[in-house]
């Protein structure tokens, strides 16, 4: 039997709560759906750390922007629940928009910086929508760690951002991000790629590897970095560069100096199709690992 949906918030709450109250932790994996192994390694890692895990599939308007491809987004939820169910997800949240943004609806939650910069720059309002939806979301399902991919790395700042701010009772989990043979990062936006494209799409992994490469080989200077991964991208003739910045973990201010604390980011255009990734620095310097491993 597939897991059934539910679209009730009090239901969803109801059920999160009285698990709480027996003494259960409980996980939560938002996603929008269409479900790849990249969502279903948050899902293994909730419930690998926690009692029940519940998903949430929800497509959010309000992150998409004019002319970005809300109408096509993948939508197939019994294929969804039964994945999750395979998972081990105990409960699937699968509200509408009259649930998500009731008639009248006028509260937002935005932050001052953070936000209009790298996606936020090229996606005028889409962080706005994902803090509301997230923070909504959170309010729904009371969850004690909530689970995020290191694929959307600005995502998990800004909202780690949020439940600082706001002092939500929960603890944000980074997931690792999940890749194919050839290092593409899992995406439902991998499918709109043709033969070619997704074929000189392995250059964003082969840049990132670049810039791992040249910091663990002792390279600091950051303009020395994005020159080199330039390289490799303008090497693909299907592919244009939105950004490559390196940037500060969580001020996410482009850095001077790289540092354990500089995260790589990408973000560029091939075809139609808008791709990201990112590296964290962290835990990479050869100097650092010497000392682990002492
Ligand atoms: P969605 O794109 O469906 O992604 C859901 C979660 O899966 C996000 O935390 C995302 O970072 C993670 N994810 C996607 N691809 C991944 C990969 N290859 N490896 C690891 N994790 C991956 O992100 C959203 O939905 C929305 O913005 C949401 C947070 C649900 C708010 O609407």
């Amino acid at each position: 039997m597939t897991l059934r949906p539910s679209g009730s918030p009090d239901e969803v709450r109801g059920t999160v709560k009285a698990w709480q109250a027996e003494g259960l932790t409980v996980g939560f994996v938002p996603t929008m759906g269409a479900l790849h192994e990249g969502h279903l390694s948050l899902i293994r890692a909730s419930v690998g750390e926690c009692d029940r895990t519940v998903l949430s599939i929800y497509v959010n308007p309000t992150q998409f922007g004019r002319g970005e491809d809300l109408k096509r987004y993948p939508r197939r939820l019994e294929q969804d629940c039964r994945a999750a169910e395979q998972n081990g997800v105990d409960l699937v949240f699968c509200p509408t928009n009259e649930v998500m943004y009731p008639a009248g609806s006028t509260t937002y939650v935005s932050q001052d910086s953070l936000i209009d910069v790298l996606e936020g720059a090229s996606r005028p309002g889409h962080f706005r929508g994902v803090l509301t939806v997230v923070c909504k979301l959170l309010s729904i399902v009371p969850a004690d760690r909530a689970y995020f991919g290191q694929k959307d790395f600005q995502q998990t700042v800004v909202v780690g951002r949020m439940v600082k701010d706001l002092s939500l009772p929960v603890s944000v989990r980074v997931v690792p991000t999940v890749r194919d043979a050839d290092g593409l990062a899992l995406s439902s936006r991998n499918d709109h790629l043709d033969q070619q494209e997704r074929h000189q799409a392995s250059c964003l992994h082969r840049a990132l590897t670049k810039a791992l490469q040249l910091y663990r080989d002792g390279e600091r200077n950051p303009l020395t970095v994005r020159a080199a991964m330039q390289g490799i991208i303008e090497a693909a003739s299907l592919v244009r560069t939105d950004y490559i910045e390196i940037v500060d973990c969580e001020t996410l201010e482009p850095v001077k100096e790289i540092t354990d604390r500089a995260v790589v980011v990408l973000a560029v255009r091939i075809g139609q199709t808008r791709l990201i990734d990112n590296m964290p620095l962290v835990g990479t310097d050869p100097k650092t690992d010497e000392v682990d491993d002492t």
